[in-house]
């Protein structure tokens, strides 16, 4: 990597982690694997290094990400929300970087997901939602409540 393009992200990780914890460091940035450096540079600046985000603000994606599969239309919102359909990672990196966050988040409780496809991403996010606020509520009141762990082999497939 160029010297200058080297400095230019030190800088953007720096600004982006000013109040994190377990920020990723400049030096860290060849050993990480890419989707955690993805993530470090496009979302947690508002989602925090561990996904909490901020209280009243930005959702906690701990826990709660995979469960917005288990309700129909629930895909297409983690594709959808401005965060995620308007960063400046492609579609191929968006499409990894979801499905590495759902395996870290927490999976859904019900069903079974199928992972995120760079094709999927890129018909999803062109009609990203301009308000996601009213679209994320009306999906959490369908979100079942939390069920007994069950084997995932057992698990239906999740609805679109
Ligand atoms: C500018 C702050 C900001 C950035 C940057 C951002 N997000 Fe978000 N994200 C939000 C907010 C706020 C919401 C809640 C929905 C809304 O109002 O947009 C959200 C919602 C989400 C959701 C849906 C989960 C839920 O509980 O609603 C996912 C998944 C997500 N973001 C992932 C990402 C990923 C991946 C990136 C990086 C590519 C990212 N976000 C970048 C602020 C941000």
């Amino acid at each position: 990597m160029l010297p200058i393009r080297r400095l230019a992200l030190s800088a953007l990780l720096l600004a982006g982690a000013a109040s994190a914890s377990q920020a990723i460091q400049p030096a860290d940035m060849e050993a990480k694997p890419r989707v955690q450096v993805d993530y470090a540079l496009h979302c947690q600046g508002c989602h925090l290094p561990d996904g909490r985000g901020m209280a009243g603000k930005v959702p906690d994606l701990r826990g709660s990400l995979g469960r917005f599969f288990e309700v129909p239309g629930g895909r297409a919102y983690l594709v959808q929300v401005p965060g995620v359909a308007t960063s400046r990672l492609d579609d191929e990196g968006t499409a990894r970087l979801l499905n590495w966050l759902v395996s870290q988040m927490g999976p859904p409780q019900t069903c079974r997901p199928a992972p995120f496809t760079t094709e999927e991403v890129q018909g999803l996010r062109r009609n990203w939602l301009r308000k996601a606020r009213p679209v994320r509520d009306a999906l959490m009141q369908q979100i079942p409540a939390a069920t007994q762990p069950r084997k995932r082999s057992s698990l239906p497939a999740c609805p679109a």
